[in-house]
């Protein structure tokens, strides 16, 4: 795949969730293109390979879990001693298993809508009164196509999806008049570790829906992403980006 250059030098940019899968992803190629990255995981194995692997002196790492305020609040506050928040991907989540809501078990359907939504906000909630102090920020939630479509038998993340989605338009229009964009991406199934969590039938049921009749792949995913993080995107905010290769048109 051909890749546009993005500039940028000077941003600092947090990556939740950016041991692993599309987040480590993002990490690179925000590297590349002259970032410091933090990244913010809960993964102490993943994040120390990734720090292997990215192998830069612009990527910093916190263990720290989204879903928990304390956390999240102390994190940020280290950061913006030193340094302005630019960009937030808010990419960390979890499926959760595959279950019929009557059969869900009540703290996992709890975790995974704290994970996915809250998780959202306590980040948006701590980093934002940075970027309202620098009329700079561009934040991209990562949600998913079950956030729109609803998928069966994935009722708590489908709902934590749709929720972070409907934060994604809200807040947007609060900071509409500023130089601050938030936008949500919707993505289909990529194989990344994610997958794991749910059975081969539902990831099966999930890819025959796709018109493009295969896996979205990491990088088509980052690109998107990156442009929405970019200085470019001067217009486009509270909306949601569809990267399902076809299968929700809306
Ligand atoms: N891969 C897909 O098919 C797919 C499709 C649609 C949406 N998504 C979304 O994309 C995002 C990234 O998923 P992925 O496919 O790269 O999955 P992944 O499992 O490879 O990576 C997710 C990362 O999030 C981290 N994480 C989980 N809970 C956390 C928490 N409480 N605090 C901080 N970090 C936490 C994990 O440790 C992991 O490193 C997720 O929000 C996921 O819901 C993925």
């Amino acid at each position: 795949m051909k890749k546009i250059d993005f500039d940028f030098k000077n941003r600092t940019a947090i990556v939740t969730g950016g041991a692993q899968g599309f987040g480590l992803d993002i990490a690179k190629r925000f590297l590349s293109s002259g970032a410091k990255v933090i990244i913010w995981d809960t993964d102490l194995k993943m994040t120390q390979k990734a720090i292997e692997v990215l192998n830069n002196p612009n990527l910093s790492t916190n263990i720290v879990d989204v879903s928990n305020f304390k956390e999240v609040e102390k994190c940020t506050n280290e950061v913006i001693k030193n340094s302005n928040i630019d960009i937030l991907i808010n990419n960390a989540g979890i499926t959760g298993p595959t279950a019929s809501l009557w059969e869900y078990d009540f703290e996992m359907w709890k975790k995974v809508v704290d994970i996915n939504l809250m998780g959202t906000f306590n980040c948006c909630k701590t980093i934002i009164p940075n970027m309202i102090k620098n009329n700079y920020g561009r934040i991209v939630n990562v949600a998913s196509v079950a956030g729109k479509d609803g998928n069966a038998n994935a009722s708590a993340y489908s709902a934590g999806k749709a929720g972070a989605i409907g934060l994604t338009k809200s807040l947007g229009k609060e900071l509409a008049d500023k130089n601050i964009a938030v936008n949500a991406v919707t993505p289909a199934g990529a194989k990344t570790r994610i997958l794991d969590q749910m059975t081969k039938e539902h990831v099966q049921r999930m890819l025959s829906k796709v018109p493009r009749g295969r896996f979205l792949e990491v990088e088509e995913f980052t690109s998107l992403v990156c442009w929405l993080s970019s200085e470019e995107n001067t217009f486009s905010t509270a909306a949601v980006f569809d990267i399902s290769g076809g299968r929700s048109t809306y």
